[in-house]
This record gives C-alpha cells, sequence and structure tokens, in this order.
C-alpha cells in the first residue's frame, strides 16, 4: 500500500512506519559515494533523511541542491540515544524522486546572515527560507493569533476598516497621496477614526491593518508600512484606557509564552525574556521631562529637553532601558499631539481618550487648520449620540522587536518598506 504522507511535525505519530514527506531540502552532506544526508525542510518542521547506494547514484540525486524540492519515501526511524536528530527520529529512504531543481550551491551560494544588509533585503524571498528568519515570522504568526484571542476573548468585535482613504489621522507630514479614480486620497495612517465609527454598533472594538507612514527618516523603529493593531472602546475613563493597555500587553505575552510553539521561540530567540508585571509605571510627561534632567539624558548638543517639547525615541529608549520596565507616559499637553485628544504614548503604543464632544472637536479641526468637510462621517459621531471612549494603537514590528529582542524593525515583517525600498 501506498505511504501515507505526512507532515515532519506529526512524525513521532508515525515513528516505525514506512512515510511519504514533501519539503525543500534544508542542508545535504554528501559522504563519500555511498551516502548522502538530507535535512528535509517541509514548513512543519526539519527532519534528517538518509539516502544510501544508488539512490545517491542517480542523475537526480547527482544535480541535488539545497533548496530542491524532493518527495521522500521510506521508514522513519527513532534515533538513538546520543545521535542528533531534529525530533529524535530520522528517515531511512528507500525511494523518492526530485519535484523542482535549485541552482548549483544551493540559496546560500546568493545569500546568508553575512551578505550586505541591502543583498540580503534584495533577496530576502531566499532569506525567509532560512531558520534565522523564519523563527521570527512564525513568532509573529503566534503572536498575531494572541492579538486575535485576547481581544475575542474579552468580546470585542473584530472591525475591518478601509485602508484607501480621504482624510489623515496622524499629521499631513506623513501622509501618502495618491489618484483614486481622479481623486485625491491617502493609504490611511490608522484606523482608529473608523473604529470609532463602530462603536455605537459593536460597542469594544479591535482591527488589524496595514498602517502607512511617509517616513523620510531610516530608523530601527519606523517603517513605511506597518501591522497596526488598535481598538476603541466606549464608556471607558483614561485610568480604565491605561488598565486595558496594561491587560493586552501582559496577557498577549502570557498566551506567547504559553503557546507550544511560542514558548520554545521565546526561548530560543530571547532567553532572558522577563515577562512584564502590572501595575506598569504610569509617568506623567512632566515627570518624564524632569526625569531626563535629573539623570543627564540630553539632545545631542547637550541642551535639555524643555517642558512643551515632544520626547523623541532616543531619550525615551534611554529613559525606557534605565527604569527597566514599561512605562506608560501620560498627560502630554496638547499641542504636541494629534487632534482628536489628550493622550498616553509610548514606543509601542499610542493611546488617548476622544474628543466627545461636537464643539470641541470643531474647534479642534481649526486648530490644526483641517477643513471639517472630509470629516462629516467622524462628526457626526458627536451629533448621534456621543459618549465618552478612548483608544490605542499598537505596532505589531515594535512588539514583536521587543519580545523577540530583535535589533532592527525589518526583521519583524516580511518585506519592509522604507525610503528607498518597495521590494521585493
Ligand atoms: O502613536 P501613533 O502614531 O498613534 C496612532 O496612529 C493612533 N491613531 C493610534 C490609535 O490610537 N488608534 O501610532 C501607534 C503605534 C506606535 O506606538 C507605534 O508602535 C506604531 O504605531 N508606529 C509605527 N510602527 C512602525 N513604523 C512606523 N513608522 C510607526 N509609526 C507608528
Amino acid at each position: 500500500p501506498a505511504p501515507t504522507c505526512i507532515k515532519i511535525r506529526d512524525g513521532k505519530e508515525h515513528r516505525g512506519k514506512r512515510v511519504k514527506i514533501r519539503g525543500w531540502v534544508h542542508r545535504l552532506r554528501r559522504q563519500g559515494k555511498n551516502m548522502m544526508f538530507i535535512v528535509l525542510r517541509d514548513g512543519s518542521g526539519y527532519l534528517q533523511s538518509v539516502l544510501t547506494d544508488q539512490l545517491c547514484q542517480t542523475y537526480e540525486a547527482i544535480i541535488l541542491n539545497t533548496e530542491s524540492t524532493v518527495t521522500l519515501y521510506g521508514m522513519l526511524q527513532e534515533v538513538p540515544e546520543g545521535k542528533e536528530a531534529p525530533g529524535g527520529h530520522e528517515l531511512q529512504v528507500d525511494y523518492w524522486e526530485l519535484v523542482g531543481e535549485s541552482p548549483a550551491g544551493g540559496a546560500e551560494a546568493e545569500i546568508n546572515q553575512l551578505s550586505n544588509p541591502d543583498v540580503q533585503l534584495d533577496k530576502r524571498h531566499l532569506m525567509i527560507r532560512g531558520e534565522n528568519c523564519s523563527k521570527v515570522l512564525r513568532l509573529r504568526s503566534i503572536l498575531m493569533k494572541a492579538f486575535v484571542d485576547h481581544y475575542t476573548d474579552r468580546g470585542y468585535e473584530w472591525i475591518s476598516p478601509p485602508t484607501l482613504v480621504q482624510t489623515q489621522c496622524e499629521g499631513g507630514s506623513t501622509l501618502f497621496d495618491f489618484n483614486f479614480f481622479g481623486e485625491k486620497a491617502y493609504l490611511t495612517q490608522s484606523s482608529q477614526l473608523y473604529l470609532e465609527t463602530c462603536i455605537p454598533s459593536f460597542g469594544d472594538v479591535f482591527c488589524i491593518e496595514q498602517s502607512y507612514r511617509a517616513e523620510q527618516s531610516r530608523t530601527r523603529r519606523h517603517l513605511a508600512s506597518y501591522t497596526h493593531v488598535e481598538a476603541e472602546c466606549p464608556f471607558i475613563s483614561f485610568d480604565d484606557l491605561l488598565d486595558r493597555i496594561e491587560d493586552l500587553v501582559c496577557d498577549v505575552v502570557d498566551r506567547v509564552l504559553k503557546h507550544p510553539v511560542g514558548g520554545e521561540l521565546m526561548k530560543d530567540l530571547h532567553p532572558e525574556f522577563v515577562a512584564p508585571t502590572r501595575p506598569f509605571l504610569r509617568m506623567p510627561y512632566k515627570d518624564a521631562i524632569q526625569y531626563l534632567k535629573d539623570n543627564g539624558i540630553t539632545k545631542e548638543d547637550g541642551t535639555l529637553y524643555e517642558f512643551g517639547e515632544d520626547i523623541p525615541e532616543m531619550p525615551e529608549r534611554k529613559m525606557t532601558d534605565k527604569i527597566g520596565r514599561p512605562i506608560l507616559l501620560n498627560r502630554f499637553p496638547a499641542g504636541i499631539k494629534a487632534f482628536y485628544m489628550s493622550r498616553c504614548v509610548g514606543e509601542i503604543v499610542g493611546g488617548s481618550m476622544r474628543m466627545h464632544d461636537y464643539q470641541e472637536l470643531m474647534d479642534a479641526y481649526k486648530a490644526n487648520e483641517l477643513d471639517a468637510k472630509p470629516y462629516y462621517w467622524y462628526t457626526d459621531q458627536r451629533r448621534y449620540g456621543t459618549s465618552p471612549h478612548g483608544g490605542y494603537g499598537l505596532g505589531l514590528e515594535r512588539f514583536l522587536c521587543w519580545i523577540a529582542n530583535r535589533y532592527h524593525i525589518r526583521e519583524a515583517t516580511l518585506y519592509p518598506r522604507f525610503v528607498g525600498r518597495c521590494t521585493p
């Protein structure tokens, strides 16, 4: 009978049986003429496989390279104690087929961890087959599920707002505009305004969408397109908002660590990671400015940060590193943040209570020199049954960099987009 086609991750259940497995040659080692070792990769795991005698001597065997696609058949055998093999077993191949060839030298002839960073990005489609990249991206998948589970368990409705819009949310300087059938439109900076329109229908809501920022600077925490986890909640207070952010961060971390694969990946990628505990440090903006002064954290030219100025990345990082636990910076002075709010921000999450008074919002449009007309649907929220409400946005890639200890945000996304890079 034809053997069952299995996934590598299910190997344990099929030990001692003849199986069929399809995948890519992850590693290849030839030993003399009569022995070949393949580490097979099928996306669910890695499997050591042994080919002997005439199986190694065919034309296909001679042209075989890493990244070739193959189908292997054979007995799945437990390996003796002391012999290293992923999963604790190996495949004694008795028949195999070449499905897809790969150029001589395989992918590593073109690209590896030591290649120039720009070349690595050009060849990211090959880099993601490597163990390092795929670990981070697999953790990302587990992390996204943890966010969805967090919200749905707490009764939030999952919303899909539009990403092609005609209004701005976070200031004109980072807007990407484009021609939408002859009209000017933008790639969304945040789904917040749309989520706000959903709370009278659904109560607590969340979304996970792409947001776009025409960021001119190439920093290790800015992308031009990033995955934005956002939530909006009616009838909460500012303290409730901070509580919810803490709950989100701690619960999502907990879910990732408890996930069987997530926990393993975390041990591997960030062995020193310590899960944050509640409550976080809640620091008013004015105290943060004082903290910077007291601790000699200055601007590049040596001058001090003064009340009324935004706290940029460098001093924020120094402060969080020094304090060593999550900080919820809050009570920012009006004027340094967007038009709709009074807010708390940080490197990973930005949130605020929203203006729910009609007149206050109209005044804010004016103060920010925004034409209120295209925002009529947002304004209507304040005309038809307004309510106090608040929400926040969290950068998925920044969160992933934090938990997985990645230095650069580009590592946390499949195909990063930033100034000068829109390919592959
Ligand atoms: O602080 P931001 O700009 O806030 C907003 O967009 C609000 N409308 C969100 C809301 O309240 N619903 O962005 C929120 C978060 C930041 O804390 C950061 O994690 C991430 O989005 N972020 C970026 N991540 C990667 N690259 C960029 N260029 C980012 N800009 C913001």
